[in-house]
């Protein structure tokens, strides 16, 4: 499969075959992620991968942080409409057979607390970097017949996957792998020409 294949190909999958992965085709899916570009080339990235009971544990924090989420004022208090969509996302975690999370090793602090313009930019840099990491994974996975799907609903149980990983960086996303049990529907994507404008040269 050539790289536009694997763009043309890539979904994101929701329902996942009770099948294992083998470690070697993780760290091949991880490894493509490693070689992202990255502002800097602070590399800003590490990976925590989880399968079996580690998976299931902390899938059980998850749930227990979007419980709360739910009912207090939480971190997101605006955004409790979202949370039958963050369920959905947790089933899909509990059916694949990895789950992946993303750490932004240079910053400390929670992300989007409020920053300054600087730090912002800082911030946003190493994001961007992880974005490119993140889509490098999603790539090679379906280059390698796995399917994927990249979560960011984690920021309902952010204090808590944070509490229990212990880990110094900032939780920046999940990601889930497995083989798919479903085809998505084609989806629409916006159209070249709503998007896509060139100055002063005529269009393709
Ligand atoms: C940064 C980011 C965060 C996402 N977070 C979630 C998520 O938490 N749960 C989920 O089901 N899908 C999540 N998705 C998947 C999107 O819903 C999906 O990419 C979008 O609907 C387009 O579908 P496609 O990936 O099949 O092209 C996320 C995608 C991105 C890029």
């Amino acid at each position: 499969m050539n790289t536009f294949e694997a763009i043309e190909n890539r979904r994101s999958i929701r329902k996942f075959k009770d099948t294992d992965i083998p470690n070697e085709v993780i760290c091949k899916i991880i490894e493509a992620g490693i070689k992202a570009p990255s502002a800097k080339n602070k590399q800003p990235w590490k990976f925590i991968i989880t399968k079996g009971v580690e998976k299931d544990k902390i899938i059980a924090v998850i749930e227990q942080g979007v419980e709360t989420e739910k009912n207090t004022v939480g971190l997101l208090p605006n955004r409790k409409n979202l949370i039958p969509a963050v369920l959905n996302t947790i089933k899909a975690m509990k059916q694949a057979p990895v789950l992946l999370f993303v750490f932004n090793t240079e910053e400390t602090r929670f992300l989007f607390q409020n920053v300054s313009t600087e730090e912002k930019f800082v911030e946003t840099s190493n994001l961007l970097s992880i974005g490119a990491s993140i889509q490098n994974i999603l790539l090679a996975a379906t280059d390698l017949g796995i399917a994927s799907l990249w979560i960011c609903d984690t920021v309902f149980a952010y204090k808590e996957i944070c509490s229990y990983f212990c880990e110094k960086g900032q939780l920046v996303s999940a990601v889930s792998l497995g083989y798919s049990a479903e085809t998505p529907l084609p989806i629409a994507k916006k159209d070249f020409n709503t998007v896509v404008f060139w100055r002063g040269e005529p269009s393709c």
